[in-house]
Formats: C-alpha cells, sequence, structure tokens
C-alpha cells in the first residue's frame, strides 16, 4: 500500500515544511516552545509500531508541530488513509494554522486539530494510538508550577519534583490516555533515564507494564538540528506481553533504519539489544545501566569480589546515641571500659585510607563518641542503672531494640579488616582498619577471606585506586542529589581483578608502591604520585 497516488503532495512527505519553518522563526523563537522536529526517517520507525496496534485507529499527536508522524503514515498508507482518525494538539497558533493546511492536502484525512495547552485539556478522551515528539522545556518556564504538580498528583497519583521537565509530563498523560491494546510512541531526551526526578516517572512508566523497547540514540547521530541532547525512543504497547523490555543502543541512521523490520516484528523477536525483565527494572538506578556498556568490560580478568572477601553491613544499634560513649559519657555513668568496644560510628571520623590507633586516640582525646556499649555483666551496678536508664527513656521499645534478647545485645560483628563508606558522592572509599575498631552503619564491614589475609595489603592497594572506582561504578545505587550507595550485595557482586593473576615480581613492586602511599598519608604528605603509580600497574596489568 505504498504512496501510488500521492505524487501531487509537493513535499508534504518530506522535511520540507519544517526546513521552511526554521527559516522563518527565530532559534530563540522556537526554542521558547520547544520546536524541534523530528527527522522522517524517525518518524516512520515510531508511526510503523503506533499504527501496528490491534484495536482501533485513532491517533493522537500531543504535540503536532506540522504534523510529520501524521504525514509519514498519510506517506506509507496513503491508500488506507481514512481508516485513521487523526487528532492533534498545538498550542503555538501559527504552527496548528500551517499543520491544519498541510494536513488537510492529504485526500480523505479524518483530523482534528486542536490549538490547545495538551497538558491541561483532553484528560478524560482515550486513544488507540499515542505518538509524540514533546516539547523539552523546564518546569521554571511553566507558571504556575503547583497547579501544574497538583493536577497530576490528583489525576494520575504521581507525586512530581518541581525540577520535572515538561516533557516528562506529556509521556506521562498519554500513558494515562492509552487504551487497552493500544501503542505509543514518543522521542524524548533520554536525561529522565539517569535523573534524579525521573525516579517517580519511571516507576509509573514500569508498573503500567506496558514499555517494550527503548532506543537510545547515540549523540553524535545528532538526530535534532538544533537541539543538543542525546534522544531516545520510547516504545509502549499496553497488550498482554508485559513481561520484558528491550534496551537497544544506536550509533548511526542506518542502524535504526534497519532496526525497523526487528521492531515491526515484535513480539517475536527480542534479543537485539539488553533484554530485562520489566518487574526487575529499578527505577532508583539509573537505566544507563541497561544500555550503556559496563566499565568492567574494558578490563580482563575480573572476578567478584566475594571470591576475597565477605561484605556485610555494620552494627545496627537502633539507638546510637544511648549505645555510644565519649569518654566525659563514660565517667558520667560510670561505666568500666571491659564494657566498652572502640567503634566508629562515623564516616566523617575515618577520612582517610588508613584508620590507626593514633586516629583513634585523636577522637578519643576530642571527647568523640568512640566506644560502642557492650553490656555484658549487669551485676556490675553502674552498668545496670545505665541500662534501667534507657529503659525509662524507652530505648528497649525501639523497632531494633525490641527484636533482641536481651534488648541491649549487640549484633555478632567482629572488627573487620577493611571498613567502606556507604554513602559517597564521589565514590567509594575503602579504609584499611588499623586500629581495629567495630564499626556502626555509617560503613560495610569487608572480612577478607582467610587464603587471602597474607595477601591483605595488595587487596588494599587495588582498592584504592581509580580501577577499582571505575570498575565498581558498575554496580552503584543513586539516591537523591548525587547521593550513591552500595548495599553489602552491591560490593559481594562487583567485581575486582584476580588478584591470583599478579605474580610475584609484580605484587612485590605494588607491596612497594603501597606502602610508600602509605606513608605519604599518614605524614600528611601528597599522596598522589604513588596513587597515579598504582592506577598505572592495575591498568597495565588488567587492561583488555
Ligand atoms: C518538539 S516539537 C515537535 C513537533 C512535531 N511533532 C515533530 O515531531 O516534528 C513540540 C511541539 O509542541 C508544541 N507545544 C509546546 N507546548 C505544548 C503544549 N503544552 N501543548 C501542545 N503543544 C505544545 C510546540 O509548539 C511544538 O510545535
Amino acid at each position: 500500500m505504498k504512496n501510488s497516488g500521492n505524487s501531487g503532495l509537493n513535499g508534504i512527505f518530506t522535511e520540507a515544511p519544517e526546513k521552511e519553518h526554521i527559516k522563518k522563526y527565530s532559534y530563540e523563537y522556537r526554542k521558547k516552545l520547544g520546536q524541534f522536529f523530528t527527522p522522517m526517517f524517525v518518524a516512520d520507525l515510531m508511526s510503523e509500531w503506533v499504527i501496528n496496534n490491534e484495536s482501533g485507529l485513532t491517533i493522537l499527536d500531543p504535540a503536532l508541530g506540522l504534523g510529520i508522524f501524521f504525514r509519514s503514515i498519510a506517506k506509507n498508507h496513503f491508500e488506507a488513509i481514512n481508516n485513521f482518525k487523526f487528532i492533534g494538539y498545538e498550542i503555538d497558533s501559527n504552527m496548528a494554522n500551517t499543520a491544519k493546511d498541510l494536513l488537510l492536502k492529504i485526500p480523505n484525512i479524518n483530523l482534528q486539530i486542536f490549538n490547545e495547552d495538551y497538558l491541561t485539556e483532553d484528560w478524560e478522551v482515550r486513544y488507540d494510538g499515542i505518538i509524540c515528539n514533546p516539547p523539552y522545556l523546564k518546569f521554571h518556564d511553566y507558571e504556575p508550577k503547583d497547579i501544574f504538580l497538583n493536577m497530576f498528583q490528583a489525576k494520575i497519583g504521581i507525586e512530581l519534583s518541581g525540577f520535572t521537565n515538561i516533557y516528562t509530563l506529556f509521556i506521562l498523560k498519554s500513558l494515562w490516555q492509552l487504551r487497552d491494546n493500544g501503542r505509543m510512541a514518543y522521542i524524548v531526551p533520554s536525561e529522565f533515564l539517569n535523573a534524579n526526578y525521573g525516579k517517580n516517572i519511571k516507576k509509573y512508566i514500569k508498573e503500567s507494564a506496558s514499555l517494550r523497547f527503548v532506543i537510545v540514540i547515540d549523540f553524535n547521530l545528532g538526530v535534532f538540528e538544533d537541539a543538543t541532547t542525546t534522544s531516545c525512543i520510547l516504545l509502549l504497547a499496553k497488550d498482554r506481553n508485559d513481561e520484558k523490555v528491550e534496551f537497544i543502543n544506536i550509533n548511526s541512521v542506518r542502524e535504526l533504519e534497519l532496526l525497523k523490520n526487528y521492531i515491526l516484528s515484535y513480539p517475536l523477536t527480542r534479543k537485539k539489544g539488553k533484554v530485562i525483565k520489566i518487574n526487575e527494572l529499578d527505577e532508583a538506578q539509573k537505566w544507563r545501566i541497561y544500555y550503556q556498556e559496563l566499565n568492567g568490560n574494558k578490563f580482563k580478568h575480573l572476578v567478584p569480589l566475594r571470591k576475597y572477601a565477605k561484605v556485610m553491613r555494620g552494627i545496627a544499634t537502633g539507638a546510637n546515641d544511648f549505645f555510644m560513649f565519649s569518654e566525659s559519657k563514660r565517667q558520667k555513668y560510670g561505666i568500666k571500659t571491659e564494657f566498652l568496644l572502640p567503634c566508629l560510628s562515623k564516616a566523617s571520623y575515618a577520612t582517610k585510607h588508613f584508620f590507626t590507633n593514633e586516629d583513634f586516640e585523636r577522637l578519643k582525646q576530642a571527647d568523640k563518641p568512640v566506644y560502642l556499649l557492650n553490656a555484658t555483666d549487669l551485676s556490675d551496678e553502674d552498668l545496670r542503672k545505665y541500662i534501667e536508664l534507657g529503659e525509662r527513656q524507652g530505648i528497649n521499645k525501639r523497632y531494633l531494640t525490641s527484636k533482641k534478647t536481651p534488648w541491649y545485645a549487640l549484633e555478632n560483628r567482629p572488627p573487620a579488616s577493611i571498613l567502606v563508606t556507604v554513602f559517597n558522592r564521589t565514590g567509594l572509599r575503602f579504609i584499611l582498619n588499623e586500629a581495629g575498631v567495630y564499626n556502626l552503619t555509617a560503613f560495610h564491614c569487608v572480612y577478607p577471606k582467610p587464603d587471602i589475609i597474607p595477601k591483605l595489603n595488595l587487596l588494599m592497594a587495588y582498592l584504592v585506586t581509580d580501577v577499582a572506582q571505575e570498575i565498581f561504578e558498575d554496580n552503584r545505587r543513586e539516591y537523591g542529589k548525587g547521593l550513591k550507595k552500595f548495599e553489602p550485595n552491591d560490593l559481594n557482586d562487583a567485581l575486582i581483578v584476580d588478584l591470583e593473576k599478579i605474580n610475584k615480581d609484580e605484587e612485590e613492586h605494588i607491596i612497594y608502591l603501597f606502602t610508600e602511599f602509605r606513608r605519604s598519608i599518614i605524614e600528611n604528605k601528597d599522596s598522589t604520585k604513588w596513587k597515579n603509580a598504582l592506577n598505572e600497574l592495575f591498568l597495565n596489568l588488567f587492561k583488555r
């Protein structure tokens, strides 16, 4: 059913109308309304996806522009055009009028264009197909913000942050308006997949169980002539094949064209990119983990950290203020040192890669809370009184304490040879626990397996390098404001270099560099030179 009778349509099946618009209106004008156009070859892929739905054929374009998507459908299905009912929303009246003039040139087209704001109108109507390149506009350009956020909360039940970009609101509303068995195609910046504000949006998309393909288009491809964003095409279907989503990277126009047949064979073949079970998608993570090359792939001879060590979370007391003692507090309550364990409670108390006896002494002298209560013998009167004080304060009724017998018992978590910070904006920090202190949950405990204990410095020398950081990045989780977190099992599963691949000479050299690295840190000197040398050495040994 290719375009046989359309030869008189003078370029409306090309990008000529968009090119003319770009010439006529200034960049500033277009930017204010988010007017960046979709190339025809991209529109073709998206429109084919959308019209292959199983239900009816009402097709909505919520941000019509000059109607490239409807023109693409008319171009490819000229004779069947009266099967479709096209509805377009366009906020710019000039644009809406031009689009109408263009589209009405198509014989038998069933078209309705609304010169209205899509986000506020049309909430109760449902569509079989929705296809869109929404405007990319920061929320602050859109007033009043609260009314919008409240509207989305009331209609869809989703709480959005003020950082949300308008294009994500388009996605949410369209998904809300998509009929069962309907299909949707959106081309958007890939930013929300990886930004903190995208979490709730990804959750909503995930829970709709309708995401089928995420096609990430490489930045260099420059799909949009004058907007410098990385784009991705989201293809959704409200059908029953709701188990898996496929993430595909595209690096050339040709690849995208080739992809069309593959996409249209859905749901038959699902294996070109990375296929993920929808219920395993994690909205708290940056979704680039599903489509970007892992850092670990750049290195050889990698094994999971669990081969050499076991990572566990630190001691959770449920009431740190009660259980931790400074020297003055110890004296105040007369608690004997035999009931106190040296313990690190805050990441800020160990800021280097080494925690020595001197560091511990310094904290103690500064009257920091560095002792953890280990109430093992209540026949001691002072200790008993302190425990009774805790009961009067209701410490025994807290969530964690109420689950223990007795409530003040400590978790069995002996001092670990290596500690690692849990939250970190700049990356993981491993700390050699030379002082042999216990630790609370601000750190995870790293317990080396017995056979690696003689090689503890070798392991530690690797863990301080940028190579280690880079590979660990593959397993991190992101929380608000760029905060990164590793749960113990993220680290147990994370890859590290296989220490068995290091020969005796190399090992000696590493230990020499690490010893100098340690010395410079302990002496408060610049350690960069030694760390660089370690980086270099591990890179040489393990880079593919
Ligand atoms: C990124 S352009 C896409 C145009 C066209 N669909 C394409 O793909 O080439 C977005 C269009 O949405 C329009 N627009 C911006 N805000 C809108 C809104 N709230 N409701 C409807 N249209 C809007 C802009 O004027 C612009 O024409």
